[in-house]
């Protein structure tokens, strides 16, 4: 069930002004891939996120889900938009229930569902993301930590049961464990066949879990590939202010002092190969 963006462009209105915040994207979203979309700030990743699921309507173009328009009038509207879940940049901001159990179950009563259906998938959707039902079903989603809040937010997401789930920044302001802890829910997700679109400036993170990664600069498409074929490319990404993960920029030394990497090595392979040369190369010749 692809995702396809055909000619999407989007415009913001404020006043007099107008902002060309996408700019004639062409892009499809492949059934069961992690894609990662990076960009410099303002490059209109938020914007493209809010389209997926219809939150935005494109100023031209079409978004498809399953071949049918999603921004289309009539009854199956809101089925189409109920397939994509969004997560939005600091979700724990748009938590509002007096507890956790309400905040989570507030998309599914929404999609009209009963509620034995509700209470199966508050729970589904807790243990999905490691929460313990009793410990915090009953808590107000304002008194947890910062990664139980995103947690939470995520929570309420999944809950809906998407066939893709979008990903705004998920780990930006989350503490190392809490951050490779959500991370750990999103890549098992990916793996049990949700289709994941995650928005990352964390370009580790990215390089890690990304099947694939598309780029963009001031609203326009301009690279998509493998990770190993968009981290190649420092001196692109660098020229739109895009940094890349460290173990791509180790092999890009390496390289400039004359060592002939051949393909992309993992951390692990690289080390392992430097310290045999390190070795080889004789340090105790005596
Ligand atoms: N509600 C809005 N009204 C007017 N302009 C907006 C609005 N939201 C975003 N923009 C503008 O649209 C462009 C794209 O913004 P967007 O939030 O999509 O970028 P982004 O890639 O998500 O950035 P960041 O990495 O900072 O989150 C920017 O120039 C931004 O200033
Ligand atoms: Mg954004």
């Amino acid at each position: 069930m692809p995702i396809v963006l055909e000619q999407v462009s989007h415009h913001y209105r404020s006043g007099p002004q107008t902002t060309i915040a996408l700019d004639n994207i062409n892009m499809t979203i492949k059934d069961g891939e992690l894609l990662a979309l990076i960009g410099h700030t303002g490059s209109g990743k938020s914007t493209l996120a809010q389209h997926l699921n219809g939150l935005l309507e494109p100023s031209s173009g079409r978004v498809l889900l399953d071949g049918e328009d999603i921004n289309q009038k009539g009854a199956s509207r809101r089925a189409l938009r109920f397939k994509v879940g969004l997560v939005f940049q600091y979700p724990e901001h748009q938590l509002f229930e007096e507890t956790v159990y309400k905040d989570i179950a507030f998309g599914p009563k929404n999609m009209g569902l009963k509620d034995e259906e509700i209470d199966l998938r508050v729970k589904n959707a807790m243990a999905q993301v490691g929460l313990v039902f009793d410990e915090i079903q009953g808590r107000s989603p304002f008194e947890l930590s910062g990664g139980q809040m995103r947690r939470v937010a995520l929570a309420g997401v999944l809950a809906m049961q998407p066939r893709v789930l979008v990903l705004d920044e998920p780990t930006a302001g989350l503490d190392p464990s809490a951050r490779d802890f959500l991370l750990g829910d999103i890549q098992r997700l990916n793996r049990a066949g949700t289709t994941v679109v995650l928005i990352s400036h964390a370009m580790d993170d990215v390089a890690r879990l990304a099947t694939r990664v598309a780029v963009l600069e001031k609203g326009r498409l301009v690279m998509e590939g493998t990770p190993v074929d968009i981290f190649t490319q420092q001196e692109k990404l660098s020229s739109m202010g895009l940094d890349i993960p460290e173990n791509f920029k180790l092999a890009a030394e390496l390289r400039k002092a004359g060592l002939n990497l051949d393909k992309h090595y993992q951390t692990q392979e690289l080390a392992d190969a430097l310290a045999e040369a390190i070795k080889g190369g004789g340090g105790d010749a005596a």
